[in-house]
C-alpha cells in the first residue's frame, strides 16, 4: 500500500454546533459519564466491554471477556450462553414492556400493522415453532428474501430463537444474485414473500424466487414459505412451496429458545459491494448482542418513550443492528416502512415522522441529498416536532446535506449523529453522541471502547489533519467472526493490509480535537502529483456548490500529473438559468474546486448526470464509473451486485 502524501486538511470546517442544556440534562451519558466510560475504556477495556454484557441476560455467564489466543479470530465472552432472541423478545414478555409497541410498520398504501412486544413474541414462537417442524435445527441457514414487512422481523427472531443462521438476500437483489446466495449457503428453508409495493408498483417477488430455484443445488431451498404481502397470483410448486399463514395456523405461541455459546454464529450478511465482489460476513449471538444494544442505549440514548424511524431496509446491516436488534433489545419503538421514500410524494417520510411522532430518524446521505434535492417544503409540510435526534449512515455526508438536514429536520435543535461504522463492525464504532459538540461533515470521536487510529501504511499514527488509513488497534465486542469459508481472506483483507490493526478500507483523517472526517475508500484515492487527495473531500467540495446536489469524483490517469479527477454532477434545476450552457457551467465547478481545496486538485472534465450509478444498498459505485471512462469492461462490477 502507498503512504499518504501531504494534502491535508484542504476543507476545513469551521462551525460548531453545541447541544442545548435540555439534551444534555436528560442524556443517557451525561458529561461525567462519557468522561469515566472514556476513562474505564483506555484503562481497563474489557472491564468496559464487560460492563456493557452485563446489561444484558445471559443464560451461563463468561468464563472471561476475550480470549485473544488464535488473533485476529477474536472470541468475546468464551464460555457465555444464551440468545438474542430472548434479550429482544423473551425477556420483554416478563417485563413492563411486554404490551408496549414493538414494531409500527406502514405500508406503501398507507396500511398500517402494529405489534407489541407480546404480540410480536407470539407470532416469532409460531414460526420457530414451524420452522423446527420443517427440520431446522441448530446451525442450519435460513435464507430471507424479503421486503420490509413485520413478517421479515419476525422471521429473522424466529431464525435466532432455534439457533439457526439468517442469511438476508436484500429484496432488490436478482434472482441470479439469490441463486448464488442460497447455493454458497445450502440454504435449508426459503422465507419470501408473493410481492410487495414500491413506488406505486407491484413488485412480485416470487416470480424471481421462481427463476433463482429453478438452477439451485438439489440440497438447497427444499421449502420455501412465502408470506402473503400482495395477494398476487403466484405459481405455487407443491410440495415444495408453502404459505406462511398456513404454516402458523396451528403452530403453538410458545417455543423455547435454543440456548447458545456466545460465538455461534447469528447470521451471515454480504457487504454491499461498493469496492469489490461481496463478503459473507459472520456475527454471532454475543459479542454482537452487546454492541447492537450497548451503542444503541448510549449512542442512540433510547429511552422508554422513544420512537426510532430507521429508513434502511432490514436487509442491510444498518437494519439488521438499528432497524431490529438494537431496537428491540433496548425494549424501544420500531417504525417500518415497506416502500419508495417519495411515494406518493417527497414529503412521505416527514408525514411518517408528524403520523407516529417518531422521536430518532436515522438515515443515509443518499436518501438526505434526495430530499434535499426536493426541497424544504416537503419537511416543512409536516410537523417534525417530537424528533429528537438525527442519524446518517453509509456514505460521507459532507457539510452542505447535513446543514440542510439538521436544519430542515431537526430545526436546528436536534443533535445529529452521523454514525461511521460497516457490515463488518456490527455496530457504530465512531460517532458524536447527544451531549457531544458537532461538526458538519464530522462522524465525531470514537466511541469509548472504540481504539481507532489514523496510520500510515506501517500502521504509525499520522499527525492530526494528515490523511491516512483509518485502523481500529483493539477488538470489540460487535466485530466480525470472520467470513463464511474463507479464513485467510478475513486475515489478509482486514488483518494483514497494515500489519495486526484492524484496516476499515477507509481513508479518513483526525483534526486537533480528535474529531475524525471521513474521505472516502481507500482504494478510490485519487493521487494527483504525488498528492492523495479523498474522493469525499472533492465530492463534499462540489456539493458545496449551490447548484449541485451531486458528485461522484474518480481519478483518470494523466501523463504528467499520475492522475487528475472528473467529476460526475448532478445538477440543481437552478443551473440552467445561471450558466449559458454546460461547458459555463463546468467551469465555474472547476474554479469552485480550485477555491475551496488550492490549485493541487485540478479538476480536468465536469459531466452533468440525471442519476449515478449505485449499489442496490445506495451507495455511489465510483469503480464503475471509472471503467465506464476508461472503457473497461464493466463485468463482474455490477454483476456480483445485480
Ligand atoms: C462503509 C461500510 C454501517 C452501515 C452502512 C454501511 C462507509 C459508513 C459512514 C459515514 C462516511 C461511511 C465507509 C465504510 N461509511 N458510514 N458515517 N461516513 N462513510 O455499511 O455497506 O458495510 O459499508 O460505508 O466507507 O467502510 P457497509
Amino acid at each position: 500500500m502507498t503512504p499518504t502524501g501531504t494534502l491535508d486538511a484542504l476543507l476545513v470546517e469551521q462551525r460548531v454546533f453545541r447541544p442545548a442544556p435540555a439534551t444534555i440534562i436528560e442524556a443517557n451519558v451525561k458529561p461525567h459519564d462519557l468522561a469515566e466510560a472514556t476513562a474505564l475504556a483506555a484503562a481497563d477495556p474489557l472491564a468496559y466491554w464487560e460492563k456493557a454484557a452485563l446489561e444484558l441476560e445471559w443464560h451461563r455467564k463468561w468464563d472471561a471477556v476475550l480470549d485473544d489466543s488464535d488473533a485476529p479470530f477474536y472470541r468475546w465472552f468464551p464460555g457465555a450462553q444464551g440468545n438474542i432472541a430472548h434479550n429482544a423478545l423473551d425477556r420483554h414478555v416478563h417485563a413492563w414492556t411486554k404490551n408496549k409497541l414493538a414494531l409500527i410498520w406502514e405500508g406503501e398504501a398507507g396500511d398500517c400493522r402494529k405489534f407489541t412486544y407480546f404480540e410480536l413474541y407470539r407470532e416469532v414462537n409460531r414460526l420457530a415453532g414451524a420452522l423446527r417442524a420443517l427440520g431446522v435445527t441448530r446451525g442450519d441457514r435460513v435464507c430471507l428474501y424479503l421486503p420490509p414487512i413485520p413478517e421479515t422481523v419476525v422471521a429473522m427472531l424466529a431464525a435466532a430463537k432455534i439457533g439457526a443462521v439468517h442469511v438476508f438476500v436484500f429484496a432488490g437483489m436478482s434472482a441470479k444474485v439469490l441463486r448464488e446466495r442460497i447455493n454458497d449457503c445450502r440454504a435449508k428453508v426459503l422465507i419470501t414473500a408473493d410481492g410487495f409495493y414500491r413506488g406505486g408498483r407491484l413488485i412480485n417477488l416470487k416470480t424471481v424466487v421462481d427463476e433463482a430455484l429453478a438452477g439451485v443445488r438439489s440440497d438447497a431451498a427444499e421449502t420455501v414459505v412465502i408470506v402473503r404481502r400482495s395477494g398476487d397470483d403466484i405459481d405455487m410448486q407443491e410440495p415444495r412451496d408453502l404459505y406462511y399463514h398456513d404454516l402458523l395456523r396451528q403452530e403453538s405461541p410458545e417455543a423455547a429458545t435454543e440456548i447458545m455459546e456466545a460465538d455461534d454464529p447469528l447470521f451471515w450478511l454480504h457487504t454491499s459491494g461498493a469496492s469489490g465482489k461481496p463478503k459473507a460476513v459472520i456475527h454471532g449471538h454475543g459479542g454482537y448482542m452487546v454492541g447492537a444494544h450497548h451503542t444503541f442505549r448510549t449512542v442512540f440514548d433510547i429511552k422508554p418513550t422513544d420512537i426510532h424511524f430507521c429508513t434502511a431496509d432490514p436487509g442491510w446491516i444498518t437494519g439488521h443492528t438499528y432497524g431490529v436488534y438494537g431496537p428491540l433489545l433496548t425494549g424501544a419503538t420500531v417504525i417500518l416502512y415497506e416502500g419508495h421514500p417519495l411515494y406518493p410524494q417527497a414529503d412521505r417520510l416527514p408525514s411518517i415522522i408528524e403520523r407516529y411522532g417518531a422521536t430518532i430518524f436515522y438515515a443515509t446521505p443518499t436518501l438526505i441529498r434526495m430530499l434535499m434535492r426536493y426541497g424544504p417544503q416537503y419537511p416543512k409540510k409536516r410537523d417534525l416536532s417530537t424528533l429528537r435526534l438525527l442519524g446518517s449512515v453509509g456514505e460521507p455526508l459532507g457539510a452542505e446535506a447535513w446543514m440542510w438536514f439538521y436544519k430542515h429536520f431537526g430545526e436546528s435543535k436536534c443533535p445529529l449523529l452521523d454514525t461511521w461504522w460497516q457490515t463488518e463492525t456490527g455496530m457504530a464504532m465512531i460517532s458524536p453522541m447527544p451531549i457531544s459538540v458537532l461538526k458538519p461533515g464530522s462522524v465525531g470521536k470514537a466511541l469509548p471502547g472504540i481504539d481507532a487510529d489514523v496510520v500510515d501504511a506501517a500502521g504509525h499514527s499520522v499527525p492530526p489533519g494528515q490523511g491516512g488509513f483509518l485502523v481500529i488497534k483493539k477488538p470489540w465486542p460487535g466485530m466480525l467472526l470472520g467470513l463464511e469459508g474463507d479464513a485467510a481472506g478475513y486475515v489478509s483483507t482486514y488483518w494483514e493490509q497494515i500489519p495486526g490493526l484492524y484496516f476499515a478500507g477507509d481513508v479518513a483523517r483526525r483534526d486537533e480535537d480528535g474529531y475524525f472526517w471521513m474521505q472516502g475508500r481507500a482504494d478510490e484515492v485519487l493521487n494527483i502529483a504525488g498528492h492523495r487527495v479523498g474522493t469525499a473531500e472533492v465530492e463534499a467540495a462540489l456539493t458545496s456548490h449551490r447548484f449541485v446536489s451531486e458528485a461522484a469524483v474518480i481519478g483518470l490517469p494523466d501523463k504528467i500529473k499520475g492522475e487528475v479527477a472528473k467529476a460526475f454532477v448532478i445538477p440543481d434545476p437552478g443551473w440552467v438559468e445561471a450558466f449559458a450552457d454546460a461547458d459555463a457551467f463546468g467551469a465555474e465547478l472547476r474554479s469552485h474546486v480550485r477555491r475551496e481545496l488550492g490549485p493541487i486538485v485540478v479538476l480536468r472534465a465536469v459531466e452533468l448526470r440525471d442519476t449515478l450509478p449505485r449499489t442496490r444498498s445506495g451507495k455511489i459505485l465510483r469503480r464503475q464509473l471509472r471503467a465506464e471512462e476508461l472503457g473497461e469492461g464493466v463485468e463482474g462490477i455490477t454483476a456480483t451486485d445485480d
